[in-house]
């Protein structure tokens, strides 16, 4: 009780002096569809972002180029994590444990990822559910605090979507076990163009996990059936999409109930997702 009331003073502090104040560095360890599109974000909202992938800085080379100045390639992970103020962890979750647990104690961790079990991939825990996938992440990396956030939007709108007047702002949920840094991470999230709701701690994130109905759909345009591929992808791509308030958001969430079998299926996401991915997976950075 002592300590959250601590967390919540320190946090209140923070958002008082402004987070923009406190982190200004935000590392990336994965820098796909997901990461590329945050790091735009932030560098928009005038953070520095040091981005990592699996392939080496020298594959990077284009979107830090794009990105100018505010943005490097990390050299190594642990450097990486000892600059950065914060840091997102956009991996598919096979991979989640390259997160270096001892180096990133300590540390607010942003997890955005998800669920989509295969013939080769399953988590025996997640399809039980025994455990969330954040967390197993949680467990993993015990020292750190971490914070669910962006993994319920598609890559394409969670840029697109995200806006500066408060009035237009869609709502995107976070979860965590520490009230500190989901509060961080919440002045974090408004900063590049969302409001958030806290939809309370990572066992309770399932209610947000694919399949749920606050995931994906709200924030992507409607596809209307008999369209060429053309138009759908048209859409898909620039349609404006109406922002969810936060009490919508919360009504999605509160109106949650588990569905079996666990985690997500790319098969069901609209093809003109699943076109868009592929094209830009093919030209990635
Ligand atoms: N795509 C979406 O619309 C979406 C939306 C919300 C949440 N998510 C979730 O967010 C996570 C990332 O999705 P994504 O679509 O961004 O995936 P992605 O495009 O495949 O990107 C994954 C990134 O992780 C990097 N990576 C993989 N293994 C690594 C390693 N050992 N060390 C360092 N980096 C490593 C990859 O490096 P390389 O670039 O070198 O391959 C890549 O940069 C997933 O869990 C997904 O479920 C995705």
């Amino acid at each position: 009780m002592a300590q959250d009331k601590k967390a919540l003073t320190e946090a209140n502090s923070i958002n008082k002096k402004g987070v923009s104040e406190t982190i200004k560095t935000i590392g990336f360890i994965g820098t796909g569809l997901i990461g590329s599109a945050l790091a735009r974000l932030f560098v928009r909202a005038g953070f520095n972002v040091i981005l990592n992938n699996s392939r080496g800085p020298k594959s990077l080379n284009p979107l830090i180029e794009e990105l100018g100045l505010s943005a490097k390639a990390g050299s190594n992970l642990d450097k990486t994590i000892s600059e950065s103020d914060i840091i997102i962890a956009p991996l598919p979750l096979e991979h989640y444990k390259i997160l270096p647990a001892d180096k990133l104690a300590g540390k607010i961790v942003i997890d955005t990822m998800n669920y989509y079990p295969t013939d080769d991939f399953h988590i025996k825990e997640l399809d039980e559910a025994k455990y969330t996938s954040s967390e197993l992440v949680q467990l993993h990396l015990k020292d750190s605090k971490i914070v669910k956030a962006f993994h319920n939007v598609g890559f394409h709108h969670l840029f697109s979507d995200a806006r500066q007047s408060e009035q237009e702002r869609t709502t995107i949920p976070i979860a965590g076990d520490d009230e500190y840094a989901k509060q961080i991470v919440a002045t974090l999230i408004t900063e590049i163009g969302y409001n958030t709701i806290d939809t309370g701690s990572l066992k309770e994130s399932w209610r947000t996990e694919p399949g749920t109905p606050i995931y994906y759909y709200p924030y992507a345009p409607e596809i209307p059936k008999g369209i060429s591929d053309e138009e759908a992808r048209e859409i898909y791509l620039k349609q404006k999409v109406h922002p969810i308030s936060t009490s919508e958001a919360q009504k999605l969430v509160n109106q949650t109930t588990r569905k079996f079998p666990i985690g997500g299926r790319m098969d069901l996401l609209p093809d003109a997702h699943i076109s868009a991915f592929i094209e830009f997976t093919k030209k990635r950075f």
